[in-house]
């Protein structure tokens, strides 16, 4: 495909998790084959294109996110014709293909690795972070690793630890090594020249890691102690300008924002870095610190920071946080409203939005009856965690729910059949039972559903620039749950009011009249009055103030 400046402003993309998301050869696992099989329902939902998450060799500690191999294909997930055969039938639909590339840790299977660990002098010795023991004994330092348990692993082959700001199998790569950078690099250029469109870059916040002093030593956690420091901006600038850059690649950072300058760092053009940047924010901390207030608070700041030259990736759920209708919304009694509520926030923001894979059928969070059933190794470790505080094996699983990222892992949720169509085989993570009155088919055949819904956005963006380009000014309050914003371009200016509570509100605005046209509302009428929208339980409306 080619790439036209400024391209990336108007994607609309759609997230698979390959693992889940349609099993082509009947084994219970996502493959390629299943992705390739669907792309028509992607078409016929609109979006323009697809991130993948990793598909590369990996042992699936992490699915996926360990990759022991980046010009190898997951064989789970198939072969590299299969990723062609993909990438072919995804270009021939008009959808541009985004990898995910994982570049701060390898596996600890990778080739790179099996030799770095096997002695302190051979020519992939320097590729990893290595350091001598503490001179008391014991680890280097203090830090602990995201998923729990010290970040620093022993090897005696070495008589030396390496350091693992993830898994103890996510060795962390060694970036101040120009010749590992090199070698990284040319995975991208390898990539590239398989005609890939674009690349969302994985926990890229801590490839410098100021072991020299320049950390944060205050900090227990290795990804707090050494986030954004310069180092790391200096190796995402010539990675963009050696790799992404010359095609106008697209390019999105998963990165951790701190303050102002992070957000320009990683997301404005000037920088050099990234098109736009994921924040990422700990499940945990996202359940329990969101609210309408904050999220206003946010839209503002960040509207303000990158308005002039700068760009925003709009997304409410993915692969590591629990389902947005879950946690934003209302998954009982307003599920359906609260669903599309989210949808017509999410299209109507400045910046591009990521659909995450069920999000287009309002798919919820999963409560498996034990820790067995789940998979993700983030909550394992937390299950066992919370059991270690003294917690009783029922409250420790209760907190496992709420934070597993298994919550966004059930399998697609495809038709009423066994296992909701996903596969014919008892799947690799338990299919949300649910299935039955969730499911793609029953609702592409609705109307009313949260699909079709999704499909009206994404058209609608296809129609007005000024959705993915307008101006936006906020509209409401400070406090409260109504968040309401206007959006202007050449002459022309929408209103967007959304109720995120399930009490009724009202919402206030002069150029508001009993016949104002109303372009999309998830509820069959609008009540309009002079100057007032009154809103009902999660309700949303787009109205065309002039
Ligand atoms: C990112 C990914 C997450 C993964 C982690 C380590 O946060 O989104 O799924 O576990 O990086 O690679
Ligand atoms: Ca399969």
């Amino acid at each position: 495909m080619q790439h036209k400046k400024d391209w990336y402003k108007d994607l609309v993309i759609y997230q698979i998790y390959p693992k889940s998301f349609k099993d082509g050869n009947h084994d219970g696992t996502g493959d390629l084959k299943g992705m390739t099989e669907k792309l028509d329902y992607l078409k016929e939902l609109g979006i323009n294109a697809i991130w993948l998450s990793p598909v590369y060799a990996s042992p699936n500690v992490d699915n996926g996110y360990d990759v022991s191999d980046y010009f190898r294909i997951m064989e789970e997930f198939g072969t590299m014709e299969d990723w062609e055969a993909f990438r072919d039938g995804a270009h021939e639909r008009g959808i541009a293909v985004i990898m995910d590339l994982v570049l701060n840790h390898t596996s600890d299977l990778h080739d790179w690795f099996l030799m770095s660990r096997s002695s302190k002098d051979n020519p992939y010795s320097d590729y990893y972070i290595w350091r001598d023991p503490d001179p008391q004994g014991g680890p280097p330092n203090n830090w602990m690793s995201v998923f729990g348990g010290s970040a620093w692993e022993y090897v005696p082959e070495r008589d030396q630890y390496y350091l693992h700001l993830f898994a103890r199998e996510q060795p962390d790569l060694n970036w101040d090594n120009a010749q590992t950078r090199d070698r990284i690099f040319d995975i991208i250029r390898f990539w590239n020249a398989k005609g890939v469109d674009g690349y969302r870059v994985d926990a890229i916040s801590y490839l410098d890691k100021g072991l020299d002093g320049r950390a944060d030593m205050n900090e227990v956690i290795g990804t707090a102690a050494c986030v954004n420091l310069e180092g790391t901006h200096r190796y995402i600038k010539e990675m963009s300008a050696k790799t992404f850059a010359p095609d106008n690649l697209m390019s999105v950072g998963e990165v951790n924002i701190n303050n102002e300058q992070d957000l320009i760092n990683y997301s404005s053009s000037s920088s050099g870095e990234f098109n736009m940047s994921i924040p990422f924010i700990l499940p945990i901390v996202e359940i329990e610190t969101w609210s309408p207030e904050k999220m206003k608070r946010d839209l503002k700041k960040e509207y303000e920071v990158l308005k002039k030259d700068g760009w925003w990736a709009r997304f409410l759920s993915n692969h590591d946080k629990p389902r947005q209708v879950s946690l934003y919304g209302n998954d009982g009694a307003y599920w359906k409203e609260s669903a599309k509520m989210l949808a017509s926030y999410l299209h109507t923001l400045p910046g591009t939005p990521f659909i995450y894979q069920g999000e287009e059928l309002g798919m919820t969070n999963i409560q498996y009856s034990s820790i067995q059933e789940y998979d993700d190794i983030d909550t394992r470790n937390y299950y066992e965690t919370m059991l270690q505080k003294g917690l009783s094996p029922q409250s420790a699983l209760a907190e496992a729910q709420r934070i597993s990222r298994d919550n966004a892992r059930t399998p697609m949720q495809w038709d009423s059949s066994a296992y909701g169509g996903f596969s014919d085989h008892r799947p690799w993570l338990g299919v949300n039972p649910n299935y039955k009155t969730i499911n793609a088919e029953q609702q592409m055949a609705d109307e009313t559903s949260v699909f079709c819904f999704y499909q009206k956005l994404i058209a609608l963006r296809k129609e007005h620039p000024l959705m993915a380009h307008g101006d936006f000014q906020m509209c409401c309050d400070e406090t409260g749950p109504v968040i309401a914003y206007s959006r202007s371009l050449n002459g022309e200016t929408w209103l967007a009011v959304h109720n995120f509570s399930d009490q009724n509100q009202v919402l206030c605005h002069e150029k508001i009249h009993t016949d104002t046209p109303v372009i999309l509302s998830n509820y069959e009428n609008v009540q309009l009055h002079s100057k007032t929208v009154m809103l009902r339980a999660y309700e949303s409306v787009i109205l065309k103030l002039a």
